[in-house]
Formats: structure tokens, C-alpha cells, sequence
């Protein structure tokens, strides 16, 4: 099929929440993705994330179809070996933490309120930041501090209310009897990749302790290195009580996974919670052979590197071309502020055969592999400066 019979196909069935872009993907290479017509793309978009080491990566590839011929699934009323190595592994990262496996960052998240709820024996409240993005389920997209998610969901599910993101001040002013907790992203991405003050997951820590009230990670986004670090909280030298992951996890194979602090993870007892697929033996062998790649093949070092180095040059297109009112980011997460709407830059770039993504309505958001070399961060960026130089501003 070609990229138009595949679009009109799906358009005829399929329910249209997603407003897709005019493009079928048929096979990807590394940072590069092929549409159905045989066009090439430079992928600066991963699959919103999702895809950390490029396309077709011979690591995941290999652990995929190993484990695919061998066992597809068997449920949780029964173990298998990828999910028992890939729970160690994450624990270990996590340090003394016990793992909840789903398939996607809502489900993650969802364990991670019913953990906080089941924890707190009658306290249920969680202060979640304006700007924020946890989900699209009942529950998470009621902690989701966007209003444009809410609309036409009411009644949202209680228990949530919002704080300002940044701004630990404003928990002492939000706090109730019943609040057992708060989750934020280290930095906000759907938001617009939003980055707090360098003291601000150290200073929640520290209320969140002298309060005794659990600190909820969700590092859907952020985490699996996408930050150069394994965890975006390293950078911050604290450990939260709760974390999430999600999206680059699996290596394109969805999953999501809750970890916490084992103390508190025992809250949570047999028959208490769970999911068919959660822990899917072929997710968790694609799950075990990311963390693989992340801890021998350099790829952290990498993220760091040129994430600074594209972080850089985007410095420099700031001083350069007026539309463009600050550059954002840590590592592979980046973030451009436009005076307008980032419609424009992302439809050149496209057009330019280079994906990026617009969120937040004014902010050009760059996600590229993690393993993504200098010549095509190079590459990429002369798309993006030439989308600068030449879109058009919109009306
Ligand atoms: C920070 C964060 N949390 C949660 C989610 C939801 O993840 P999923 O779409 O896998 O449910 C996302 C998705 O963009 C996210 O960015």
C-alpha cells in the first residue's frame, strides 16, 4: 500500500482522535524512517519518545524475536524469565524498590495513585503542578494540570488539585488532612518542555519529608536516559518515593512500569491490583535489552554530549533569528520557544523531510534518538534553521 491508500483507509475506521499527519511509515534504519511512497525522514520525533535508540536497534531486534518464537505470553498467574531479569534491573537502577508492570505511562501512573492511595490509609489527595501531562485515562487525566484535557470528561475524578509547577511555596498552601502526596515531572514535556530550577525536586523532597507525604516521579518522559541520565532525578542527587516509566522503555514495544520504594510498595497485596498484559515476556526482553544498550553501549554519553551540542546551536539560532524567545532542555529533551505558534517551523521541517513535533502551541519539541550521531544532529539542525529562516509567521 502507498501512503495514500494506508491514510484513507485508516481515516475510513478508524476513531479520529489523533488528527494524524498526512504521512505512513513503512520501516525505519537508525535515526531514519521510510515512509510507504519510499521517502526518507530524519526522526527528531522517536515516536514521541518512544523509540530511544533508533529504529530496528540489533540489540532489541534480536531480544524480540528470540523471545517471540520461545513464549508470547502466559499471564501474572505465572512467571517467565524475561520479566523476572528486566524487575531486577529495574529495581537495582531504582535501589531498593520493588517493580509494577503495565503497558503504557497512564497505566504506570495509575498504579502509582493507587499505590499512594492504599498507602495513605484514608489520605488520598495529590497536589499535581499546572502545565502538567500524566495520562489520558479517568484518573490521570484528572491529575493532568491541562484544562484542554479535561473538556467534555467532567466530573473529573477527585483527588487531585493542582499547584503551580516550579513553586514549592505553594505546597504548604495547598496541603489538606487528606493529602497523602505529590507527582510531578522532573521537567514538564508535553507542557513544553518546561525545566524547574535546579534546587526545586531537592526542595519537594525535603517537604515531602518533613510532611510525610510521598514524592511521585512520573518520568514517562524524562526517564530511560532521555535526560542522559537513567533517571532525570539523578541530576538533582534525590530519590523519589515513586517513579513511573514508560514510552523509550520498551524500545517501541509498549510498556510501562511503577517502581517504588519497597516499604511502600507492600501496600499493595495480592489481588489488590494488576493487568493481563502487564510484564508481557516479549515487552520485557525488548524492556531488558534497552537497559542493556543504556548500560554498555554509551548511549548516556552520548544524549549529553550531542543533546549539548544541539542544545547549543540552538543557542545560537536564538541570537540569530527573532521568532525564537528561549531554548530549553536537558540532554535529548529539548525544547524552542516561538513568539508564535510552532505550526509553521514543524510543517517546513516536515515538508524538509526532518520530524519534529509542536506542543504546548508555541513550542517547537525535539525527542531524537539517544544515539543519535553528530553528522545528523548537524543534518537536522540545518532543516530547523532553515525552517526559521524561511517559514512563514503565521496570521
Ligand atoms: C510525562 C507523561 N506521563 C504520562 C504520559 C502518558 O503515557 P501513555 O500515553 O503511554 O499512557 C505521557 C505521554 O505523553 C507523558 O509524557
Amino acid at each position: 500500500m502507498n501512503n495514500a491508500e494506508i491514510i484513507e483507509l485508516t481515516h475510513r475506521n478508524m476513531v479520529d482522535v489523533y488528527g494524524c499527519l498526512p504521512l505512513a511509515f513503512a520501516r525505519g534504519h537508525g535515526a531514519y524512517l521510510y515512509d510507504a511512497d519510499g521517502n526518507r525522514y530524519l526522526d527528531f520525533f522517536c515516536g514521541l519518545a518512544v523509540t530511544s535508540l533508533g529504529h530496528g536497534n540489533p540489540r532489541v531486534v534480536r531480544a524480540i524475536k528470540e523471545q517471540a518464537e520461545k513464549l508470547t505470553h502466559v499471564s501474572n498467574v505465572f512467571h517467565t524469565e524475561p520479566t523476572a531479569r528486566l524487575v531486577e534491573r529495574l529495581a537495582s537502577h531504582f535501589g531498593d524498590g520493588k517493580v509494577f508492570l503495565g503497558n503504557s505511562g497512564a497505566e504506570a501512573n495509575e498504579a502509582a495513585i493507587k499505590l499512594a492511595r492504599k498507602w495513605g490509609s484514608g489520605r488520598f489527595e495529590i497536589l499535581t503542578t499546572l502545565g502538567s501531562f500524566h495520562g489520558r485515562t479517568l484518573a490521570t487525566v484528572s491529575a493532568t494540570g491541562q484544562e484542554r484535557y479535561h473538556q467534555g470528561f467532567q466530573p473529573l475524578m477527585p483527588g487531585f488539585r493542582l499547584i503551580p509547577f516550579d513553586d514549592v511555596a505553594a505546597l504548604d498552601r495547598a496541603r489538606r488532612d487528606e493529602t497523602v502526596g505529590v507527582m510531578v515531572e522532573p521537567i514538564q514535556g508535553e507542557g513544553g518542555v518546561v525545566v524547574p530550577h535546579a534546587d526545586y525536586l531537592k526542595r519537594l523532597r525535603d517537604w515531602c519529608d518533613r510532611n510525610k507525604m510521598l514524592l511521585i516521579l512520573d518520568e514517562v518522559q524524562t526517564g530511560m536516559g532521555r535526560t542522559g541520565k537513567f533517571f532525570a532525578y539523578e541530576h538533582a542527587g534525590v530519590k523519589p518515593d515513586i517513579v513511573t516509566l514508560a514510552k523509550a522503555l520498551g524500545g517501541g514495544l509498549p510498556i510501562g512500569a511503577m517502581i517504588a520504594r519497597s516499604e511502600i510498595a507492600s501496600s499493595l497485596t495480592p489481588g489488590s491490583h494488576g493487568s493481563t498484559f502487564g510484564g508481557n515476556p516479549v515487552a520485557c526482553a525488548a524492556a531488558g535489552a534497552v537497559i542493556e544498550a543504556l548500560e554498555e553501549d554509551g548511549v548516556l554519553e552520548n544524549a549529553t554530549s550531542v543533546g549539548g551540542y544541539i542544545l547549543e546551536r540552538l543557542g545560537e539560532f536564538a541570537r540569530s533569528y527573532d521568532r525564537i524567545v528561549e531554548v530549553r532542555g536537558l540532554g535529548m529533551i529539548i525544547g524552542v520557544v516561538l513568539k508564535h505558534d510552532a505550526r509553521p517551523i514543524v510543517e517546513e521541517c516536515i515538508k524538509n523531510r526532518l520530524l519534529v513535533n509542536g506542543t504546548a502551541g508555541n513550542v517547537l519539541r525535539l525527542l531524537p534518538p539517544l544515539n543519535l550521531t553528530r553528522e545528523e544532529a548537524d543534518a537536522g539542525l540545518a532543516v530547523i534553521e532553515n525552517a526559521f529562516k524561511s517559514a512563514p509567521l503565521p496570521k
